[in-house]
């Protein structure tokens, strides 16, 4: 039988196409919201094995971290082995068998991420995939890997064009995987690494175990705000609470105190930032568990509307920064922080107006931590020295 298909009917169907091709989501729909989960380096830098790897899906299923949206485990640096005859990239003996590994992380409901670079050698001198990119996308795709974690390291030259071909490599095994670029911010890579598939990328060098880095990195990303949305986000690195530093054995509680670790969780949910536990999950403290699991706070992280913080205000150069970020709801998540190493509190505590950042009418103000109501639009607030007040701001909203 002949089928006639009228051109009239065709035209609406050629059009439908091209609207989809049109409306794909820049960076990747397997990242509507941040990336969130557990990766090995912070922690255990090169020390790691495959029961690490274990222990950490356990722990995060058992403390419920999965739950609330920690679902990728990603193995960093120091996993490979040497390529066999074939060019085929092995895992080094701490690993064996990878599959199998996937296989039991994907058993916890969890996602599996691995690591690799473009360049000929990784970060601390294991084997890269330059010149096997395909190679080594078919063996990461076989294995069962969910995520790639791709850094420069010994790479170079021009990123977009390395990105390009791995980003490539992966959609051509047909599998879905997270692309997470690491280029430490060069190369302007928030302007280019969304269009070629990445979910997120760096956009600063690496976040050390200290309050300093952790500022440096959090609060220099203002400028980088248009960049993110849903499917692509900028990564100013991973998390530092809880015990990390293990790569001799033993491992050390953060160096943030606690106060900081709220300024650190509420700026990253402020960023929309990916969030990468990078802590031993053998040993999560019940303040850890608490200030990752916060459903308000990672509700700001998540927000579908995907809209990053920009810095809206600033009193004596850097001492006081309000951030602020729009929620899907029309309500603001806006963030306060002292990052003066005075007290805010007592005879000195901070006197702030919404009405400053243009706030109108009614305004309702909920300090999200303590899940407590503020009097509006005029704040009194005890800020600690690196603290801060992390609220969400229901109001009319006219920028100044
Ligand atoms: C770079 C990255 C880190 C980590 C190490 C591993 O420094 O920025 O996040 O992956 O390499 O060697």
């Amino acid at each position: 039988m002949r089928i006639f298909v009228k051109p009239l009917l065709v035209l609406p169907l050629l059009l439908n196409a091209i609207t989809f091709v049109n409306a794909q989501v820049p960076g990747t729909s397997l990242a509507m919201t941040p990336p969130m989960g557990w990766n090995s380096w912070n922690v255990w830098g090169c020390n790691i094995d495959a029961q690490k790897i274990r222990d950490a899906a356990d722990r995060l299923v058992a403390t419920g971290l999965a739950a609330k949206g920690y679902n990728y485990v990603v193995i960093d640096d120091c996993w490979q082995g040497e390529r066999d005859a074939q060019g085929e990239l092995q895992p080094n003996a701490k690993f064996g068998d990878m599959k199998a590994l996937a296989d039991y992380v994907h058993s916890k409901g969890l996602k599996i991420g691995i690591y690799s670079s473009p360049g000929p050698r990784t970060c601390q001198g294991y084997l890269g995939s330059q010149g096997y990119e395909q190679q080594d996308a078919d063996t990461f795709a076989r294995w069962g890997m969910d995520f790639l974690k791709y850094d420069k390291c010994s790479y170079k030259g021009d990123d977009y064009t390395a990105y390009k071909i791995m980003a490539d490599a992966v959609k051509k095994t047909g599998r879905p995987m997270l692309l997470s670029a690491c280029n430490y911010g060069k190369q302007k890579v928030w302007q280019w690494a969304a269009e070629l598939g990445y979910a997120m990328w760096r956009t600063t060098g690496d976040i050390e175990n200290s309050w300093e880095q952790m500022k440096s990195n959090g609060f220099s990303q203002s400028k980088l705000a248009e960049y993110a949305g849903p499917g692509h986000w900028n990564d100013p690195d991973m998390l530092i609470v809880g015990h990390l530093e293990g790569r001799n054995g033993r491992t050390r509680p953060t160096k943030l105190t606690q106060v900081e670790q709220y300024t650190h969780i509420s700026l990253w949910a402020l960023l929309a930032s990916p969030l990468f536990i990078g802590a031993d999950l053998t040993k999560l403290d019940q303040f850890t568990l608490d200030i990752l699991s916060h459903d308000e706070v990672l509700a700001i992280n998540q927000d579908p509307l995907g809209q990053q913080a920009r810095r809206v205000y600033q009193i004596r150069r850097d001492d006081i920064q309000v951030w602020l970020r729009p929620l899907s709801d029309g309500t603001y998540a806006v963030g306060i922080f002292n990052l003066s190493d005075e007290d805010r509190t007592g005879p000195d505590s901070l006197e702030f107006n919404l009405k400053t950042l243009g706030f109108q009418g009614d305004i309702t103000v909920r300090d999200v931590w303590k899940n407590q109501t503020l009097n509006a639009p005029k704040l009194r607030l005890q800020i600690p020295a690196h603290g801060s007040v992390l609220m969400r701001v229901t109001g009319t909203l006219q920028p100044k």
